[in-house]
């Protein structure tokens, strides 16, 4: 996916430990939203911080996610979500995914793309 290097960076790919996720703040559609951002090696993926459930937001506590062997755990009630995907392969929305967000790396800046 193309980067739009007019939008300012959401973090560096450094920033995340490979095969985890962190919280940033973005502005998405005129709004500030919590974004979920998964690094998968050189690649990035990110999701509203918002499960698809109850509407909860997916970490234990602010910015800290249950990412294990590339599945992302809901806090809440234990969903679970294939991390390069979003698709939810367990839970009480098995079926349902979380909201990417369309994001690109480019130069180690991760970007909206
Ligand atoms: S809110 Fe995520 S599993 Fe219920």
């Amino acid at each position: 996916m193309t980067p739009n290097t007019d939008t300012p960076p959401l973090c560096l790919l450094t920033d995340i430990p490979d095969g985890n996720a962190i919280e940033v703040e973005a502005l998405v559609n005129h709004e500030v939203e919590s974004l979920l951002v998964y690094r998968h090696g050189d690649e990035a993926h990110a999701y509203f911080n918002v499960c698809p459930h109850a509407g909860r937001r997916l970490d234990y506590a602010p910015g800290r996610f249950l990412v294990r062997n590339g599945t992302i755990i809901c806090a809440a009630h234990g969903a679970t979500f294939t991390a390069d995907s979003g698709d939810c392969t367990a839970g009480p929305c098995r079926g349902d995914r979380l909201r990417a967000v369309p994001v690109a790396v480019h130069d180690g800046v991760v970007r909206l793309a």
